[in-house]
């Protein structure tokens, strides 16, 4: 079996680790780099610390219009298939680099194959939305991380090849966890101590990409009982920067670079609660037992929401604000994601191809 994978990413990069090992194991893997992601903090740390091998190809695309930039991750990635000829093209997530993958597979003679299927925030408006609808619609198999996805693709009439596989960034998360208590230094190094500071992270365009939400959301994290570390995104710097808002940030809020996987799962191992936008961030809380209040109107991983560990507080200053004070107790876990096993189902099931079995249930 020939498996080409297709990152670009920092999320696709978590989550591309765990099933990169067990597919090498399993049998061939030719891992592709569209280059979306390239500054060290985003790309190269993740790579290293992660122990995933080195790309077999860099397509060398970065930042542009998303247009742009998706055209020319088509234009660059379908030689790569020509030459290679893999018998399952994978790809992870919902970013641009997805989508083009799924393009290029859905034009040639491979299997498309898709992990974190069945999502959906109903809200059109994100371009991740776009990208993972497109592509779900594009592929012969869908690995759905929760059951909740699983009936949103049968919604929308995939049920072929759909299999509910759990989540592979709770595979992830259950080994950095103890390496990350083991090895990161960073509460030392920022002089913070375990339940007294708030993580924060936002980087969606639509927080980002008008000064009025972004103000909103500083506004609603400035008045934080408890410090903020706020590992900034590179878009989320340019926007504050651009806005005249740099100086209030780096002053209210303790505002510093991207950090690597284990550094940031230390952070979010630690802190009272946090706040993001964040798609991976929000269920890593979940999976960690830190509390979250996601800075958007809706989310995909309802399932974090139902339990009572994740709450909705938008751009709202006030929620944010109320939020970070109020005191709340989550239900005890139930484990919607699997049970840390997704990669071993993943690679098993590409193994069989498109015909295999699964019982409908599980987990
Ligand atoms: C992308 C994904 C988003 C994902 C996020 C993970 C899309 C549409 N968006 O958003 O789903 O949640 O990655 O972090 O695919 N930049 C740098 N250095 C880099 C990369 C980006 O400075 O290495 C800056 C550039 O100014 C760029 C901006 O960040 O224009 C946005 O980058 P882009 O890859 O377009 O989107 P993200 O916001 O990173
Ligand atoms: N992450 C990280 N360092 C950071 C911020 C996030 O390692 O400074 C990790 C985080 O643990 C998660 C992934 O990056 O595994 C989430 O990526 P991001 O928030 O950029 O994208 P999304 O999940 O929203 O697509």
């Amino acid at each position: 079996m020939r498996v080409c994978s297709i990152v670009g990413a920092r999320p696709q990069f978590v989550k591309a680790a765990v099933v990169s090992r067990k597919l090498r194991e399993a049998g061939e893997e030719i891992l592709v780099h569209t280059g979306q992601h390239y500054d060290e903090e985003l790309s190269d740390v993740f790579f290293e610390e992660l122990d995933i091998p080195e790309p077999e190809y860099h397509l060398g695309v970065e930042s542009d219009t998303h247009g742009r930039q998706t055209a020319m991750m088509i234009a660059a990635l379908e030689p790569v298939i020509e030459e290679t000829q893999p018998d399952v093209l994978l790809l992870y997530g919902d970013t641009n680099s997805t989508l083009a993958g799924a393009i290029v597979g859905s034009k040639r003679d491979v299997t498309v194959a898709h992990v974190e299927a069945g999502l959906r925030s109903d809200n059109w408006a994100m371009p991740e939305e776009v990208n993972r609808v497109l592509t779900d619609h594009a592929s012969e198999l869908c690995f759905a991380p929760s059951e909740a996805a699983v009936a949103n693709l049968e919604n929308e009439g995939i049920t072929a090849g759909v299999h509910w596989t759990g989540d592979v960034m709770y595979d992830a998360i259950l080994d950095a966890r103890e390496r990350s208590r083991r090895r990161s230094t960073i509460l030392d190094d920022l002089e913070v101590n375990e339940n007294e500071f708030v993580l924060a992270t936002v980087h969606r365009a639509g927080n980002t990409d008008d000064r009025s939400t972004l103000t909103r959301i500083l506004d609603g994290l400035a008045d934080a009982p408890l410090p903020v570390v706020f590992p900034a995104h590179p878009r989320t710097v340019g926007r504050l920067r651009e806005y005249g808002l740099w100086a209030r940030a780096t002053d209210e809020l303790e505002v510093i670079e991207p950090q690597g996987y284990l550094d940031f799962v230390r952070l979010l191992d630690a802190a009272e609660r946090v706040a993001t936008d964040s798609g991976g961030v929000q269920k890593e809380a979940f999976f960690l037992g830190t509390r979250c209040l996601t800075l958007r109107a809706e989310t995909e991983w309802v399932e974090t929401v139902d339990c009572g560990w994740n709450r909705l507080v938008g751009a709202d200053p006030d929620a944010i604000r109320a939020g970070l004070r109020e005191d709340w107790t989550p239900e005890s876990s139930p484990h919607p994601y699997g049970d840390g096993t997704a990669a071993d189902r993943i690679v098993r099931l590409l193994q069989c191809g498109l015909d295999v079995d699964e019982p409908e249930r599980p987990f």
